[in-house]
């Protein structure tokens, strides 16, 4: 790769992430409108972004969409084009058939084929070209995810005058899985192009330590890492990367007010009578994912019905569930399980009018999910493995007055933070259903001890200090930042 001529303009703090933080509309003529879509990350950086000349490079969400950048309300949205073939071979195939279940623990078989693995190359190769037209010199780049590992060694060939920062938003795999990756060198080389490298946990930071050592042969730093401190350091020939933990948040405070509006306690209400009033609502929201864990609730809540520990005329089940990658194989099977198991246990405890299960498989808009955590007496997340984990997150944000209980898996990162939620192994079906039945009838003072410590938790430590965190550490404005 030729080095791009350096712009003494363009954009001083860039986000590069697979997907632009829009919505895209085609119109029957076939134009096309764009819509800024806030997420917690767009959010978290908006602020930086409109000051700084921001701009966010990424993938419009549909194949054979591009043309040239626009100017959105907050940021420059530089879109990313990429055919029907690079959304099966690099989104579809190598980031969500082989990259995504190595990373989460092998739980479905991963698959390597030549054939993605290059074109993974080349749609990394576009997006670090597209990045190093539009950055000013010196510019801050800060890359995203398991999709573009290879970036930011391809941005710094082009534009060695940039800071690089790279964030992990998914687990990093031990040591031994992580071997099988057959371009597993390459991979550890792309992602040390960056002068800082993040992860939500210290155990994920230190696997990553290890392997630049085992795989690269640079040499590392010796200490254990800590969160936000005692960062690891890889010595690339004259440069230093730093390795870190930045356990990722929420907008904690946004939710809570959503919360707390009129509108939205109405809408609780209006949901509770929907459901028939029950006693208690158990609640799961998820993107439909294999790795969430929503077969094994099902299984330990079957169960519960079935040994009457839970009452049928008591307690319902809502399970809210967002379509995702349909149209890779390992999902399409997965929504198969889910659904059946749904249908037979309403078949064995629903009534007409009354099922026990509620399965709403759409995505729900934001006040509405907000409104659907402020009636969830019981949530549940229970994924086999997961980087973080935002939902847990969100429904204690709702919880203002510090009713509700918490299941949560210990093999998510969120666990790490949460540790007042009632905690189970997923792979323990015994010990899923004693935590659900433990939550479901807990003490409402204990209960509400344990929502204000974990409330406490995710309101002082939100998105806003993720970023800020990060940022700090990567401007090398402090050795380091504050905890
Ligand atoms: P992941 O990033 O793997 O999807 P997270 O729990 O970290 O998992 O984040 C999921 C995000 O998607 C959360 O902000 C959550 O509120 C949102 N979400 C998940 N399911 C739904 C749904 N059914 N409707 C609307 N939003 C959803
Ligand atoms: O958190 C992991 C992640 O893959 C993010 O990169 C992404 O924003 C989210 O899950 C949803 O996934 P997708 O972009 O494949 O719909």
């Amino acid at each position: 790769m030729a080095a791009t001529e350096i712009s003494t303009e363009g954009a001083e703090f860039i986000v590069v992430a697979n997907r632009l933080p829009v919505d895209v509309e085609r119109a029957p003529d076939g134009t096309l409108t764009w819509k800024e879509a806030p997420g917690g990350l767009v959010t978290a950086l908006k602020p930086i972004l409109s000051a700084r000349n921001g701009a966010w490079v990424g993938w419009p969400g549909a194949p054979d969409v591009g043309g040239e950048p626009i100017e959105g309300e907050d940021m420059l949205l530089v879109p990313v084009e990429l055919s029907a073939q690079e959304v099966e071979e690099h989104y579809e195939g190598f980031s969500n058939g082989s990259l995504w279940p190595l990373y989460h623990d092998v739980i479905v078989k991963p698959e390597y084929h030549r054939e993605w693995w290059n074109t993974y190359v080349e749609v990394n190769r576009r997006f670090a070209e597209e990045t190093a037209k539009v950055a000013a010199k010196g510019a801050t780049v800060w890359v995203q995810d398991y999709q573009l590992q290879l970036v930011p060694k391809m941005l710094r060939m082009l534009r060695p005058d940039v800071k690089i920062g790279f964030f992990l938003h998914i687990p990093f795999p031990p040591v031994e899985l992580f071997m099988q990756m057959p371009w597993r060198r390459e991979i550890i080389e792309g992602i040390l192009g960056a002068d800082l490298v993040g992860f939500h946990l210290p155990g994920g930071a230190q696997n990553f330590l290890y392997l630049a050592k085992r795989l690269a042969g640079y040499p590392t730093s010796k200490g254990s890492i800590g969160v936000r401190s005692k960062f690891g350091v890889v010595t690339v020939g004259f440069r230093s990367v730093r390795v870190g933990a930045f356990p990722i948040s929420i907008d904690s405070a946004d939710l809570a007010a959503t919360s707390k509006l009129p509108e939205t306690r109405k809408r609780t209400r209006g949901l509770r009578k929907e459901l028939g009033n029950p006693e208690k609502i158990m609640l799961g929201v998820d993107r439909l994912d294999y790795t969430k864990g929503i077969d094994v609730r099902l299984r330990a809540i079957g169960e519960l019905y079935q040994e009457g520990r839970l009452d049928p005329e008591r307690h319902v089940f809502v399970q809210l569930a967002t379509p995702s990658r349909e149209r890779v194989e390992s999902y399409k099977a997965m929504r198969n399980d889910i659904e059946r198991q749904v249908g037979r246990i309403n078949g064995d405890f629903g009534r007409v009018g009354h099922p026990v299960i509620h399965y709403i498989h759409k995505p729900v808009p934001r006040t509405e999910l907000v409104a659907f955590f402020g009636a969830a007496d019981v949530m549940l997340v229970t994924p086999l493995r997961d980087g973080m984990n935002l939902v847990a997150k969100e429904y204690l944000a709702c919880r203002t007055d510090s009713t509700g209980a918490l299941v949560l898996s210990e093999f998510t990162g969120a666990a790490a933070e949460l540790r007042q939620a009632y905690q189970c192994n997923p792979h323990d079906l015994e010990g899923v259903k004693n935590a659900i039945d433990e939550a479901v009838h807990q003490d409402p003072e204990d209960g509400k001890r344990r929502i204000r410590s974990m409330r406490r938790q995710v309101l002082q430590y939100d998105v806003d200090r993720w970023a800020r965190s990060f940022l700090q550490t990567l401007s090398g404005r402090v050795d380091e930042t504050p905890k």
